[in-house]
């Protein structure tokens, strides 16, 4: 499914509506070029899940946590790795929550991901060059791609994709 996002706010509120409906082991693929919006989106997810503290980007970090919220975020970004390093993070104690307090683990730059857990969600960021003639005055606008991978998601995020 494909939803239209006009401005930041509008990427915030679609990450407000996934951090509310959401459940524990959740992971999800973000996609897309530098400044698509990744980190707002997530920026959005942090405050639907309750979290106080500003979400920031995790690109010298790596992983930030939070965990004083509904459900724990651990918000990763793999621009700077290489596949070795990512497998090095073993990544499969966070989605499996064996080790780690499930929650909903947020990773930009999931395209570099050697391997992919069982069941994500894919969400893909991109300018919006469907209006190419808009494109100068409307520079804000992009498209969420959501593609769900053995999982299902909730009505509310169904039903924006018609609005
Ligand atoms: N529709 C939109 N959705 C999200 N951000 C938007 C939108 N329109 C404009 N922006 C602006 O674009 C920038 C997006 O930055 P953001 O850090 O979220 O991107 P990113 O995908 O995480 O980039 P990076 O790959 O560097 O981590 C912000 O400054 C934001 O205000
Ligand atoms: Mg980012």
């Amino acid at each position: 499914m494909k939803i239209f996002l006009k401005d930041a706010l509008a990427t915030r509120n679609l990450g407000i509506i996934l951090g509310q409906t959401l459940k524990a082991n959740t992971v999800i693929l973000l996609e897309g070029d530098l400044g698509a919006g990744k980190t707002t989106l997530v920026q959005g997810l942090g405050k639907g899940l309750d979290i106080d503290e500003p979400i920031v980007s995790p690109t010298f970090t790596i992983i930030n946590e939070y965990n004083r919220a509904r459900l724990p975020l651990y918000h990763l970004d793999l621009y700077r790795l290489e596949a070795a390093e990512i497998v090095g993070l073993n990544l499969d104690t966070y989605w499996e929550g064996v080790e780690v307090e499930p929650g909903i683990v947020a990773i930009e730059w999931a395209q570099r991901l050697p391997y992919r857990p069982d069941a994500y969600l894919t969400i893909h960021l991109a300018n919006d060059n469907e209006s190419q003639y808009l494109e100068e005055v409307n520079s804000t606008a992009r498209t969420a791609q959501i593609i769900p991978f053995n999982l299902s998601l909730d009505e509310k995020i169904l039903t924006l994709s018609e609005g």
